[in-house]
This record gives C-alpha cells, structure tokens and sequence, in this order.
C-alpha cells in the first residue's frame, strides 16, 4: 500500500464525544500487553488505549496509571474483570486516580459507576449478548463495548455482524464500541455502517511495534501464511469460551476439560506467580465453588499464556488471537495503523457511497456492458 502522508481529520461520533479523542478506534484491555507504552501510543495516535490490569497488584496499577499520564495527556481507560480477585482493587486505585474511562467486564458494576460519575468519569462496559447489555445498562454503563465471535479471548457465540446492529437496535441511546474481527479501515466503516460508534481492535494492536508481545508471536500471526481459520474457540481452555491461535499445545488442552485436582493445583501455582496472595484464592475454593472454578480454571490457563504471549514459546503455549489475524500481514507502528485504518475507512465509504449512487441511476457495470 502506498505511503500515507496526509494525517486522517478528525472524526465525530457518540463514542469520541463521550471520551474526548480523535479518532473512533480502541486498543482493549489485553493482558500483559495493553501496557503503559501501548496504552499511551494509541491515546496520542488518536485512539483511546486502556490498560490491561489483570495480571498487576494495586500498586502496580498506580505506577503503571502515572505512566501513562507521563506519556500523554490524552484520554486512557482502565480494563477491570470483576470476576478476577484483585479487580476491585485496581478499581479502587483507578478511582483514587480519577481515571477518564473504566471498562469493566464479568461483573455488575454500580458502585463503580456511581463513583466514576462523580468526577466525571466515563463508564465502558464489555457484554456479549442483549441480556448482559441490559443489566450494564441499568448498572450505569454510559457505552458498551460488544464483542463478538471472531474475537480473541472471551468472545461470546454471536458473530459481530449481527451483535452490533441487533444491540444498536434496541438500545438506539447508547454508545456502541464494536469487538470482534475488526483489523482494518473497511471494518471500522462496516462498524460504522451496522450501528456501532467504534471499534476496539485487540489482535491488530498487538501486532504492532510498540506492542509487548514477543516477536516471534508477532511474527507468526502477521506472516501471511497465518490465515483467518488457524484459531479454535472452547470452554475447555480457561473455562469460558475462549478464542486462540492453533498450535498444537492449543488443541491439546482444548480436546478436554482439565480435571479438578490440575486446575486446583495450577490455579495455586498461577495465583503465586502473579503475586496473588493465597488467602484470597483457598477460602473461595472452599465456599464459593462455581465461581472460584472458572477464576481457578483462568489462573490454571495463565501459565500457558504467558509462555506464548510473553516468552514467545509458540510449541509449549497458548496465544489468545482472533480470526481477524487472517488480516494481519505486518507490523508497523501504532501512529501508522491508526493512519492506515481511518484512510481505509474513508475509501470504504467512499466506495460505498458511489455503489449506492450508482444504483439511484444506471450502475457503472451495466453502462459498460
Ligand atoms: C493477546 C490478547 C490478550 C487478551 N487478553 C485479554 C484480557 O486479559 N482480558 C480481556 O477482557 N480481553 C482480552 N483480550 C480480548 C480483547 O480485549 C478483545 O476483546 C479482542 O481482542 C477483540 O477482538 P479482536 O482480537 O478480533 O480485535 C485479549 C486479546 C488478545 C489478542
């Protein structure tokens, strides 16, 4: 594609009025890479970059918050999953910080959102499905965030191409942020075109320059050879239905649930690697079964995404990854994607818009036959 050298002008819709920024294009939370330097590139590229806080303390999302403020004074948000233990801490933290916006996701979120409103925060709330979308709604979610099928990680059983308009659809009030298979220009105007406000783009922004994920992963999913099929979606991996890339270790834990006694122990392992101290994981195994299975289940499956997604171990772990890594082909910088894709998107209306004014005479196919 040629060089881009004109900069994209700015666009207005519900989602960069609410949030302040340029440009209607999210980089979401990911764990261990939506990190303080990619959170700030893509809020200074235009977009809106939240920090994934999975995987840190309070203290470190403190620290990792004044980073970002060190590197732009343009709007972030934070990702919260309020299933996890130490979310509402890091919540907490965001608070205290007075963070622009508070993504929030697995969790109902009204204290949250009272709290934020009152220093003007913005409430971001992650559904995939109506009924979710309904109980963020009354929580006081100002927008949602939608992510469908084709997404990576824990996209829900309803493909972006009918999630989006059918919610827009029946919440015609809120702001929409489209997830799922977004990766380029020609879907961020289809985005646009199906109700959304938005899009968040997981997996492009991981394949990115500025993007912590190790090479050798950026290298596999951005080589051609990687196509839109080569990712599985399963329950059996962390417990949700999740999407990854395939590789062999992938489809090996995807084939069967891990039995009870594996999840346990990993979990405990996982939840000493992340610093999670242990009395906040026994008593919930004890009493709080089904909920502290699926946290267990996700601290067992952490073990197997850090090794691919932050030692770059393709053979021994697991990536998360969506189908949109059929799209990726490169790795350029976040300033240059951001460029690229409201360029794509503008031709992508434009040629939409001379398909339709076409039809409205005699179309330019049947004046050259
Ligand atoms: C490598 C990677 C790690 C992710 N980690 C998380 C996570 O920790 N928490 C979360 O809610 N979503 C996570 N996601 C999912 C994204 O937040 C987002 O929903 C998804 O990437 C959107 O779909 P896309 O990849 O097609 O753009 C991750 C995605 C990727 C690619």
């Amino acid at each position: 594609m040629a060089a881009i050298t004109a900069t994209a002008p700015a666009v207005r819709t519900r989602i960069t009025s609410l949030f302040g920024c340029k440009y209607p294009i999210l980089l979401p939370g990911m764990s261990w890479i939506s990190s303080p330097t990619l959170v700030a590139a893509v809020s200074n590229a235009g977009g809106v970059g939240i920090l994934a806080t999975g995987p840190l303390t309070a203290d470190e999302t403190r620290k990792a918050i004044r980073t970002i403020r060190s590197k732009t004074d343009q709007p972030f948000g934070i990702g919260a999953t309020l299933l996890m233990p130490g979310s509402k801490e890091n919540v907490e933290v965001a608070i205290a910080e007075q963070v622009p916006i508070v993504n929030i996701s697995l969790g109902k979120g009204n204290w949250i959102a009272d709290r934020v409103h009152e220093y003007n925060g913005k409430i971001l709330a992650t559904v995939t499905n109506s009924k979710h979308a309904q109980s963020a709604i009354d929580s006081g979610a100002d927008a949602l965030m939608l992510t469908g099928h084709e997404a990576a990680a824990h996209g829900g059983d309803v493909t972006s191409l009918v999630l989006t308009p059918s919610i827009a659809r029946r919440y015609p009030d809120v702001p929409i942020v489209a997830a799922g298979g977004y990766a380029d220009g020609r879907g961020l105007a289809a985005a646009i075109a199906l109700g959304a406000d938005a899009v968040a783009m997981g997996s492009r922004f991981a394949i990115t320059r500025e993007s912590p994920l190790a090479q050798q992963m950026k290298e596999i999913v951005s080589n051609p050879n990687s196509t839109e099929s080569d990712t599985l979606y399963g329950k059996n991996f962390d417990g949700i239905p999740a999407r990854v890339l395939k590789n062999e270790e992938a489809t090996r834990l995807m084939k069967n649930p891990a039995s009870l006694p594996v999840v346990v122990y990993r979990a405990l392992v996982a939840a000493r690697k992340m610093r999670i101290p242990l009395y906040k994981v026994i008593p919930g195994l004890l009493t709080q079964w089904e909920k502290m299975y699926i946290i267990a289940q996700f601290g067992a499956a952490t073990e197997s995404l850090m090794k691919a997604t932050v030692d770059g171990n393709y053979k021994d772990g697991v990536q998360f990854i969506g189908q949109s890594q059929g799209l990726i082909e490169d790795i350029p910088t976040v300033h240059e994607l951001v460029q690229r894709v409201m360029h794509e998107a503008m031709d992508a209306t434009s040629r939409c818009s001379a398909t339709f004014l076409e039809a409205d005479g005699l179309p330019a196919s049947h004046s050259a036959m």
